[in-house]
């Protein structure tokens, strides 16, 4: 079956760049992800700069992260930097008691974090503790992660190894402070930040880019509380963490099985995201019509079931290739709102949630979500094109959501760049494209799809879901032709 949509990508002179950091991840101390997903035992053999995994930190510099946010999360608010410095033997055990009550024996702290920016050349954001912590903690981590003169702070530094200070910008002033970040009211929070946030100083060279604890889904009120309440020059952002759940917090559906309507219901919970980015900024814009504070969506993603037989505080779920469509389709929702949203970060990079990369042992799979990040990377600081888009509809019954939706941008080689996503899983969809003011002489692209949405990539069989050539684009006159197959996300380049 096959049915038409129309699409114009029009030039824009003063549209907004597309931030290279709303491609951001996200990796707690929870579960597999930083112990056995980054930072690895001694003696696993594969190839490992200190005790990170070599070739974790080259499939993300593959698809350029340009940040990565750490260490929660809850984590967050309940981890106290100085236990994560020095000899490690010598570093006091905790409990994390979020992510299964494991001991977490500190052995990857602020120095192991830093080095592993610095090997994946990313951005650091981290994210104090304002739950559990003091203003005088917090304010001393940032001295001595950034003040590069003769300090107390410098000083335990350098005895520690690292005499340069490592320059962070992005500082998150605690997470989801409205619940485990410790269940405050929107105008608490807000005085909190607003003390905390003064303590945590701009050294020479290094300004911090505060992103103060925002809402989460639908909750408007906490937007419109900290808008009014911090004054707008002591904030980079403001966050918002939305997952895309397919049933419900108690039984969150498989990763794995789950039938059409599951499907159908998870994009269309997916989706919401728009709604949301839309809706916050809208108060945000009522406050800060200069758009200055950034929309940071820093948690996001697909949160199912674990998988059968692993630790349920593990948050270990299968990725497939619904979770791509999920993944495109919110892509595109950002880079449609790149005016506001400049920074997002994916939840969890590695062996939790909605991740890029999955281990087992010396194992290491990418998956479906993997290659759309590798497709979307030629967004990462384009200018935004606006698109104006006519979708059919995929329905269930009387429900029904835009089979389709894109985003276009241009970058600084005057290449155009479309992405497409086809979420209807039946039919395929003719999608004719008019562009205006914009030369392109040439089509190419690559294509992300499978047979089944319930497609993954496993240990035995890594290779189901993956990116190949896409031929399916002409240009015709004027007009770009384009033959979406059903469940698919397509990127196309557009070159003069
Ligand atoms: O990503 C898992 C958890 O989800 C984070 O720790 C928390 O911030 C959110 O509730």
């Amino acid at each position: 079956a096959q049915s038409e949509a129309t699409l114009s990508i029009q030039q824009d002179g003063n549209g907004p760049t597309i931030s290279r950091h709303i491609y951001g991840h996200f990796s707690e101390h929870l579960g597999r992800c930083i112990y056995d997903g980054f930072w690895v035992d001694p003696n696993l053999q594969v190839e490992k700069k200190d005790r990170i995994r070599m070739d974790v930190v080259e499939a993300l510099k593959r698809i350029k992260i340009p940040n990565l946010r750490w260490p929660g999360g809850c984590f967050a608010d309940e981890y106290h930097w100085r236990d994560g410095i020095g000899p490690r033997e010598q570093r006091p055990k905790m409990v994390n008691t979020h992510w299964g009550g494991v001991t977490e024996d500190n052995s990857f702290g602020t120095h192991e974090f830093l080095e592993l920016c610095s090997l994946l050349g990313c951005e650091p954001y981290i994210s104090g503790n304002v739950g559990s912590g003091t203003v005088e903690e917090m304010s001393k981590w940032v001295e001595y992660l950034n003040f590069n003169g003769e300090s107390p702070m410098s000083k335990i530094r350098k005895e520690n190894g690292h005499a340069a200070p490592w320059n962070v910008h992005f500082w998150g002033v605690g997470n989801e402070s409205w619940g485990c970040g410790g269940n405050m009211t929107a105008a608490y929070y807000a005085d909190q930040y607003r003390r905390y946030a003064t303590f945590a100083k701009n050294y020479p060279g290094t300004p911090l880019w505060k992103v103060a604890c925002g809402a989460s889904d639908a909750n408007y009120q906490w937007t419109e509380t900290c808008m009014k309440n911090i004054p707008l020059n002591q904030m980079w952002g403001l966050s918002l963490h939305y997952y895309t759940v397919p049933r419900n917090w108690r039984d969150k559906g498989s990763a794995t099985a789950f039938d059409e309507q599951e499907y159908f219901t998870t994009l269309q919970k997916c989706l919401f995201m728009e709604e949301l980015v839309t809706k916050h900024s809208a108060i945000m814009d009522h406050y800060d019509p200069d758009k200055k504070v950034a929309l940071a969506v820093d948690e996001w993603g697909i949160w199912t079931n674990v998988e059968p037989g692993t630790n349920p505080g593990f948050l270990y779920q299968q990725n497939s290739l619904r979770d791509a469509l999920v993944a495109a389709s919110t892509l595109n929702i950002f880079n449609n709102h790149a005016d506001r949203v400049r920074l997002a970060n994916l939840a969890q990079t590695v062996n939790v949630l909605q991740s890029l990369i999955l281990t087992q042992k010396e194992k290491m799979l990418l998956t479906p979500t993997y290659y759309v990040f590798d497709l979307f990377k030629v967004h990462q600081d384009a200018k935004r094109l606006p698109v104006m888009l006519n979708s059919p509809d995929y329905s269930i019954g009387k429900d029904k959501i835009a089979a389709v939706n894109a985003s276009a941008s241009i970058d600084s080689n005057n290449v155009i760049h479309v992405s497409l996503v086809n979420l209807d899983p039946h039919k395929s969809i003719n999608v004719s494209t008019m562009i205006s003011n914009l030369p392109w002489k040439t089509v190419s692209g690559q294509v992300l799809t499978s047979g089944k949405f319930t497609d993954i990539n496993t240990f035995d069989a890594p290779m189901t879901v993956k990116t190949v050539a896409f031929n399916g684009a002409k240009k015709n006159g004027d007009r770009l032709q384009v033959s979406l197959p059903p469940e698919s996300v397509v990127v196309l380049e557009l070159k003069n």
